[in-house]
């Protein structure tokens, strides 16, 4: 049976950047207390041009060019997004044709900020089945675009941004070892957007009274959370056969800085070993968890063979975690340049485009060109 290795990774951040003092003139609060409560001391907020599915391109091909992989031999796109470009298409659809993988099914995963554990547990058991070779798991958000700017209690909490893996198949034993997925929807309502969708459609009063943002119990979401950090993480190591001294870095959702620090008392583990960057980019949600490894390789705090846990918790509720035995790209692979796919696939999208206005033009438009 194959494993899923991880063989690239990479992220894209908005330029833009929110302080906490710049938050202080908007809303009533202040730089210390977003510190002291969070942890946070800035966010990255997308700019005019950034969406959800270019955030998610951008960190794509990064993650590819690590990996040397051409977009053209990967099988699988899943986005997990809470923030997504439309209800849908999807935005992993957009990616795809951006990134001109041209044989790659591609779908958005919902399970809110623990969507990227989920997903790469899915991708992972894609090419664990041997079903697929190759998959690209991204989590991209625009949270900055559902975020109320008049609610304190929200908008001091989230930012911009996306990470993305390349997971690929090898038979000698790595990747992702084990996966944990949880959710306990008697929750639902402390975390949600309550308007836009089927219960709450879209109308002038949804819009006026604010449905279409974030609602959040802090409180209560800050309880479960450091309820569930711990005890997901343990169960993933147990599973992957580990014990939580085999284990050289945690990679925690970043939420809160309290949070993390529970779950390391938790796992009675010192501070030391779990990655924290929510102090640069607060919670980007799906996106979290991938910036923050593409971060800890870069500081070269992750090495090949060094065991990890990624942990999330989120709306839903849902919480996972995953045990991963870090390999990095495969020797073998040959550099690649992506712009040229990239571009070709820009042109091949717009031909496809012209191709079916011809057709519609040739058939009849609305007319069935079976008949
Ligand atoms: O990915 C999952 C997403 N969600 C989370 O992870 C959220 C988890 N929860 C949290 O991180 C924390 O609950 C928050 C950071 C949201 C809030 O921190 P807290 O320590 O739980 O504060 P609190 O809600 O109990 O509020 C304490 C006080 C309140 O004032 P009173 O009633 O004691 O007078 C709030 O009104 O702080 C006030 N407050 C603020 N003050 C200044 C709430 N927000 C702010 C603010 N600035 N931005």
């Amino acid at each position: 049976m194959p494993y899923a290795h991880i063989t690239g990774w990479g992220m894209s951040i908005p330029e833009k950047v929110l302080t906490n003092d710049d938050l202080a003139q908007m809303v009533d609060t202040n730089d210390e207390w977003i510190r002291e409560r969070t942890g946070i001391r800035q966010r990255h907020i997308a700019g005019k041009n950034d969406t959800t599915a270019s955030l998610a391109t951008e960190a794509a091909t990064n993650a590819l060019r690590l990996a040397k992989l051409p977009p053209t031999e990967v099988d699988l796109i899943v986005v997990a997004t809470s923030s997504p470009e439309y209800t849908f298409p999807s935005t992993a659809s957009i990616v795809q044709d951006r990134l001109g993988a041209e044989k790659a099914g591609a779908f958005d995963l919902s399970a809110a900020c623990t969507g990227f554990i989920f997903a790469l547990n899915m991708a992972s058991q894609a090419i664990r089945s041997g079903s697929i070779q190759n998959a690209v798991v991204i989590g991209s958000e625009t949270l900055s675009r559902i975020v109320d700017w008049t609610d304190r209690s929200t908008c001091i909490l989230f930012g911009d941004g996306a990470g993305a893996f390349v997971l690929q198949a090898r038979e000698e034993p790595g990747g992702v070892l084990s996966a944990v997925m949880r959710s306990d929807g008697s929750g639902a309502d402390l975390l949600s957007i309550p308007g836009g969708g089927s219960a709450h459609p879209a109308t002038s009063q949804t819009v006026l009274d604010g449905l279409h943002f974030i609602h959040m119990s802090g409180n209560e979401v800050f309880r479960f959370a450091t309820r569930v950090m711990a005890s997901a993480s343990k169960e993933a190591i147990e599973k992957a056969g580990l014990k939580t001294d085999d284990i050289q870095l945690i990679i925690p959702h970043q939420a809160n800085l309290r949070i993390i620090q529970a779950a390391a008392r938790g796992l009675r583990l010192p501070m030391e070993r779990f990655v924290v960057n929510v102090d640069k980019y607060g919670n980007t949600s799906t996106a979290s968890i991938p910036i923050a490894v593409c971060e800890a390789a870069e500081q070269g705090l992750l090495h090949p063979g060094d065991n990890t846990v990624m942990v999330g918790f989120g709306a839903g509720l849902t919480w996972g975690a995953v045990a991963v035995h870090w390999t990095g790209p495969f020797e073998e692979a040959k550099p690649i340049r992506l712009r040229p796919y990239v571009r070709l696939a820009a042109l091949r999208s717009l031909l496809r485009r012209i191709w079916r206005f011809i057709e519609g033009l040739i058939w009849g438009r609305g007319k069935d060109s079976s008949a």
